[in-house]
């Protein structure tokens, strides 16, 4: 068997062996629970606040604003339930190619009447349309809840958090953004940050999968959002996922002291990426703004439809090259992609997103064009 080529590191990357060497104590020697008054309890204890510390470091946050969860969809649902059950949002703006985390949380409270949901119009890069989402806060009664991601999962377009969260502001609006996909790819400063809640998941920073971060804003108060003890000052009950969150700070601290090194290289890769496809695979196009504000990890191209093209991704598979055609969520379903449809509905398209980290190489991507050629 070739060695396989893994293009997918949007839905998860590989754990970094210094994260796992950071968290193996605490699966073994280490494994008092933090709750313990005793020595084992206070050095887990103090290890969940360590971990917490560091993060609200780097994010420029306050660590009474760092909540520990289980990953992004947590985080989001909690963010989502938590604006319009404890702060009285009856309005919910949103767009059409957030992640599902997103899309089902509001669709369900839209559906259960205790919300009006709206989408904002994009660009045809899949950008916001900041003119429309004013128009929408300044029309709509009723306290209002934001939630726009900070980058697409699958064809990488980056907005303006700043921007928006003025806008939020400026109509007394909640703003919750989903950042699970710059969380450690990009520098977050919340201080200069006008948001209410981000989100954040580990594994797609190389660290640890099921442990997520929710950032919530001094200045907001909500309820408890898991019952049954005293765990993450009240909110989340629940003996914690104490290596986890171990490597979720570990994971975090490694992506930011080399985010500059590290986002050059997978840069660069992408780039060359599409410059090959470019060259050598004909009538391609790439979803988004690859060249403009965008993830600099993803890379989403559009084939044309052929009989072999339609069969892209199995056939990547059975060459050992692994990516995907939406998100990690929706593969294996025949359904497509939302964000795509959204987009870009052209039917005689089929799109592939592929995507990078540290550990890629340009060889990869000569294999990988190499057998993008055969398979159009
Ligand atoms: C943009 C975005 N939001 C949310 C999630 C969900 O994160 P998790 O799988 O950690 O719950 C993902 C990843 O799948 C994502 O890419």
């Amino acid at each position: 068997m070739t060695a396989r080529i893994y293009f997918d590191n949007a839905a998860t990357t590989a754990l970094d062996p210094a994260v796992l060497e950071a968290m193996l104590p605490y699966m073994t020697e280490k494994f008092g629970n933090p709750s313990s008054i005793y020595s084992y309890g206070r050095e887990t204890r103090l290890a969940i606040e360590m971990a917490r510390k560091s993060v609200a470091k780097i994010l420029n946050a306050h660590p009474a604003e760092i909540f520990f969860t289980s990953g992004g969809t947590e985080s989001t649902n909690t963010a989502i339930s938590s604006a319009v059950r404890d702060l009285g949002c009856v309005n919910i703006i949103t767009s059409a190619i957030e992640h599902h985390a997103t899309l089902h949380t509001v669709e369900y409270f839209q559906k259960r009447g205790e919300a009006g949901l709206h989408f904002v119009k994009l660009l045809p890069s899949g950008q916001v349309d900041l003119n429309d989402l004013e128009r929408l806060l300044s029309t709509l009664p009723g306290k209002t809840l934001v939630t726009l991601m900070h980058a697409n999962n699958e064809i990488g377009i980056i907005t303006d958090i700043n921007a928006v969260g003025l806008l939020c502001k400026k109509y007394n609006a909640i703003f919750h953004s989903d950042t699970v996909q710059t969380v450690g790819h990009f520098p977050i400063n919340l201080r200069d940050t006008p948001v209410h809640f981000i989100t954040g998941a580990a594994h797609k920073f190389h660290g640890p999968k099921g442990v997520g971060l929710l950032y919530i804003n001094e200045n907001v108060k909500i309820h408890p959002f898991i019952h049954g003890g005293g765990q993450e000052r009240n909110m989340r009950a629940g003996t914690e996922n104490l290596y986890g969150i171990v490597g979720f700070a570990k994971a975090l601290e490694l992506s930011t002291a080399n985010q500059e090194k590290d986002a050059e290289h997978i840069r660069s890769i992408r780039n060359y990426m599409m410059e090959q496809v470019r060259k050598n695979v004909k009538g391609t196009s790439f979803n988004g703004d690859p060249e403009g504000n965008s993830l600099y990890t993803v890379l989403s191209i559009s084939f044309p439809k052929t009989e072999k093209s339609e069969m892209m991704l199995f056939n990547l598979d059975i060459n050992n090259i692994c990516a995907s055609g939406g998100s990690a969520c929706t593969s294996g379903t025949d359904q497509g992609s939302h964000v795509i449809r959204a987009i870009n509905n052209d039917p005689n398209k089929v799109t592939v997103r592929f995507s990078f980290s540290k550990y890629n190489t340009k060889e990869e991507v000569d294999l990988v064009v190499a057998k993008l050629q055969e398979l159009v």
